[in-house]
């Protein structure tokens, strides 16, 4: 299997399954929108549901926020996204096509990061090194133009009346906003953090790749407040547990790397910044990253608010603005990689079995219940019945229990459960395990603890 092919094969798996189609479809769809089917939704909502769990509540020293997606238009003109949250784009002049000049040239050169260069050294670089466009292979390019990705909207019925604001870049300035109520309700101490996931939008110039870089897509950010002098230690414990999280999720971690941003790459508002990279069928691309963000965002909004954002420190009786260490994580390119890890074919009896090895965690169904005749399905519901108050259990009646077994196999359900005539006489169902494909008859009063045993959630 090509790496290519890999990534065809995804898309139409996740069409045919229903993981993720192409957004409004039935109009010729909206490019670069793609909406979660009901596999999808379930898939994505584990793996969120499993993030939430690892980094909020499995800790003392995290609380939640959800707030609101449009904000006060200062958030960001404060938060230096209106100034510098830009990037540059050039226009193919032979057959129009539109580029990212950063992503045009790391294309074509071997491990060369651009972010961060004025758009004149872009152009110098395209035109040194005779980069072509990929699309029609001409070299002759417009200027390279900067452009804002900040999402823009109108509030107001009336648009002549109406004010622009921002649909949130990141989430992270909400928790800025917000970090002296969540201080005051939750009185935490230092070192503590906050966690949000949500929807973010970015005017993108150049989407694509499926659904790794979209226009509208859901992230999951926390921000740590720390002391100043403790910022190394907590920058390393944080990739560590970001490590650690790839695990959980099922993200191959063999396939991942640590980029270090170089300093011209850094982000306007961080200090030190490392990505962790996956080496996707279109190259080595950013998954996570984690940002050192010292103490920039809050004393900007304290400044600029009036409204004191400080940390009295009950120990030594100092007020300071605490810094912060930022771990960034795509939901959104989360569900690719899991897909991309996950994905295995294999040859049984002379066909080729399509698997997703997903992790238990996030399948989107953990068993399904299969009746052998249709004359059973009454005595199988009664098993599903038992299953679904404790875990998402698909009871599938249509097609032979090989064809069953395929479809359970290509959504990842980790174990089905076949009930048989036998099965009316012992009071046991027959157990397949996804991955080994081994079966085991098992009692069907013991087959919760038996199939819950097996989860790792
Ligand atoms: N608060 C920091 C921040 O927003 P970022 O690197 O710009 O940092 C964070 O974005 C993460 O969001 C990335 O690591 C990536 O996983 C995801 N991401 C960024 N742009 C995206 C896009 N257009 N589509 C899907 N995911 C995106």
């Amino acid at each position: 299997m090509t790496e290519v092919n890999l990534m065809e094969k995804i898309v139409s798996l996740c069409k045919r399954r229903g993981f993720v189609f192409p957004g409004s479809e039935i109009y010729g769809g909206l490019a670069n929108t793609w909406d979660y089917g009901p596999m999808g939704t379930a898939l994505k909502k584990n793996i969120q549901d499993a993030w939430w769990k690892f980094f909020v509540t499995d800790r003392l020293d995290m609380v939640g926020l959800d707030a609101a997606v449009l904000m006060n238009p200062k958030v960001w003109e404060v938060s230096g996204h209106v100034a510098s949250f830009n990037d540059a784009l050039v226009d193919c002049k032979k057959c129009k096509a539109r580029h990212r000049a950063d992503h045009l040239i790391e294309d074509a050169l071997d491990d060369i990061k651009v972010e961060g260069l004025e758009p004149a050294d872009l152009d110098k670089l395209i035109e040194n090194n005779k980069i072509k466009c990929p699309d029609c292979g001409a070299h002759d390019f417009t200027k390279a133009r900067v452009f804002n990705l900040l999402f823009q909207t109108l509030i107001g019925p009336v648009a002549k009346d109406s004010s622009p604001v921002y649909l949130r870049g990141e989430l992270a300035q909400s928790m800025f906003v917000n970090f002296k109520s969540i201080l005051e309700s939750s009185r935490k101490k230092l070192p503590f953090g906050i966690a949000q996931a949500g929807k973010c939008f970015r005017n993108e110039i150049t989407p694509g790749n499926f659904i790794f870089r979209t226009i509208e897509f859901d992230l999951m950010e926390l921000e740590w407040f720390i002391k100043e002098e403790e910022w190394e230690k907590w920058f390393d414990y944080w990739m560590s547990e970001m490590h650690k999280w790839l695990d959980v999720v099922g993200i191959d971690s063999k396939k991942t790397r640590v980029r270090e941003h170089d300093k011209k790459e850094l982000s306007h508002y961080s200090k030190r910044t490392a990505d962790i990279e996956f080496n996707t069928p279109f190259g080595w691309k950013e998954l996570y990253g984690c940002a050192y963000r010292t103490n920039f965002d809050l004393k900007n909004h304290q400044e600029k608010s009036g409204e004191k954002l400080e940390y009295f420190d009950p120990e030594t009786n100092e007020k300071f603005i605490p810094h912060v260490i930022e771990p960034t994580f795509g939901l959104t390119r989360s569900v690719l990689m899991v897909l991309l890890s996950a994905y295995d074919e294999e040859e049984v009896e002379g066909e080729t079995r399509v698997v997703l090895r997903l992790n238990k965690n996030v399948a989107p169904f953990k068993a399904a219940v299969l009746p052998l005749m249709t004359k059973l399905n009454a005595d199988a519901k009664q098993v599903w019945k038992k299953l679904a108050p404790h875990f998402a259990t698909d009871f599938d009646v249509t097609g032979s229990i090989g064809k069953r077994y395929r479809r359970q196999d290509e959504i990842g359900t980790p174990y089905c459960v076949t009930f048989d005539f036998d099965s009316l006489e012992d009071k046991a169902v027959t157990v397949r395990d996804r991955d080994t494909m081994k079966q085991e008859r098992v009692k069907i009063e013991s087959l919760q603890d038996y199939l819950t045993k097996n989860f790792n959630v």
